[in-house]
């Protein structure tokens, strides 16, 4: 008999498998196949300085980012994972110019679920030892099961997310997902390779102290996010508030949920729409804080009920604990939405 406090997360996945209506154990294998991967990537991760991983590419993806040579390592490790063990019907990610619709056995495909993915989130960071992480998003396809994925069965609003989750390579690996019922992580024990569950049922305080945006862009911020800035600095009841950004979003967005904070990534005069991508970065960070009791919206709306319109596309991003997000809201209100 396991106590819930070492419990495995292979052993947590089965006993919530219960939990899912009409299961036939594919969304399970699908858990246990990005469980896999991740311990992959975190290795590789650790090897960092030792094998020929950190750097250029030298090659750019479809938004035009220079690829760091672990982003192509951690792309090629999740997609080729979660190919080998047929279990997803496509594939979205941000090292790809488009969705991969993965053929099944007779050419038809009898999977139900397409993963949307950012395999090296903050992947500047790797050559100066930083932590960085992997994000994950997960929905039902829309079109039949049987037929080839079309651009619709990723082009979901997030509100329609079976599970998501992500992984974070910093002072120890730790995988942290929700499939609605609340958020779970669960920490590597390297030495065995093992995840256990060391942070049952996370939940991210109503207020903060931690405001975490990159101050260097301030001067090309919108004003309701400067005089937000200001708010945060001003030495009145309980702030000025402390300022941590690592330029992660996985790591910011971890340190915040435990300790609670906001994390904000607005629109510029130098990125008019933003530069986190709603589909594979926000959607599924929006569904972990939600569901821990925080807030994440585009400075006026839920972020989860934004229409996509395109695979890469990009929105700015204010998400954390929920009063804080709401005091943000009130300065952005203040100027119309651009
Ligand atoms: P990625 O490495 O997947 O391209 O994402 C980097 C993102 C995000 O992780 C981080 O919060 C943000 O870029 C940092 O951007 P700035 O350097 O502009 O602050
Ligand atoms: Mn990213
Ligand atoms: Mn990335």
């Amino acid at each position: 008999m396991t106590t819930e406090r070492n419990q495995t997360l292979g052993e947590f996945i089965i006993d919530k498998q219960e939990d899912f209506k009409y299961s036939s154990g594919e969304f399970t294998r699908l858990i246990n196949s990005l469980r896999l991967a991740a311990k992959v990537v975190s290795h590789q991760v650790n090897q960092a300085g030792l094998v020929d991983i950190v750097g250029a590419f030298g090659k750019q993806n479809v938004q035009g980012e220079q690829q760091q040579k672990l982003d192509v390592y951690a792309n090629e490790v999740f997609i080729k994972t979660l190919i080998n063990r047929e279990i997803v019907c496509g594939i979205a990610s941000e090292e790809e110019d488009d969705f991969i619709a993965i053929k099944g056995k007779n050419g038809g495909n009898d999977n139900k679920y397409v993963v949307l993915m950012d395999p090296l989130d903050g992947s500047s960071n790797i050559d100066v030892n930083v932590s960085v992480g992997t994000i994950f998003s997960i929905y039902r396809r829309v079109t039949p099961i049987g037929t080839p994925v079309t651009q619709e069965d990723f082009l979901q609003k997030g509100s329609n997310q079976v599970a998501a989750g992500y992984i974070v390579y910093g002072s120890s690996t730790m995988l942290v997902y929700t499939t609605g019922n609340g958020v779970n992580g669960f920490t590597l024990n390297p030495a065995i390779g093992t995840f256990y569950l060391s942070h049952p049922n996370m939940s991210i305080s109503q207020d903060g102290h931690i405001y975490s945006i990159n101050e260097g862009n301030y001067v090309h911020f919108p004003q309701g996010v400067k005089d937000y800035i200001k708010y945060c600095q001003a030495e009145e009841n309980d702030r000025p508030y402390t300022s941590r950004y690592i330029g992660s979003l996985v790591s910011d967005i971890h340190r915040n949920i435990l300790k609670g904070g906001i994390y904000i990534y607005p629109t510029s005069t130098k990125a008019p729409k933003g530069k986190l991508r709603l589909l594979y970065e926000c959607n599924p960070i929006a569904y972990i804080v939600e569901q821990a009791g925080g807030k994440a919206s585009d400075g006026y709306n839920r972020i989860m009920d934004i229409e996509p319109t395109e695979l890469h596309q990009r929105v700015p991003f204010f998400c954390g604990s929920k009063n804080m997000v709401e005091k943000a809201e009130e300065f952005m209100a203040q100027y119309p939405q651009i």
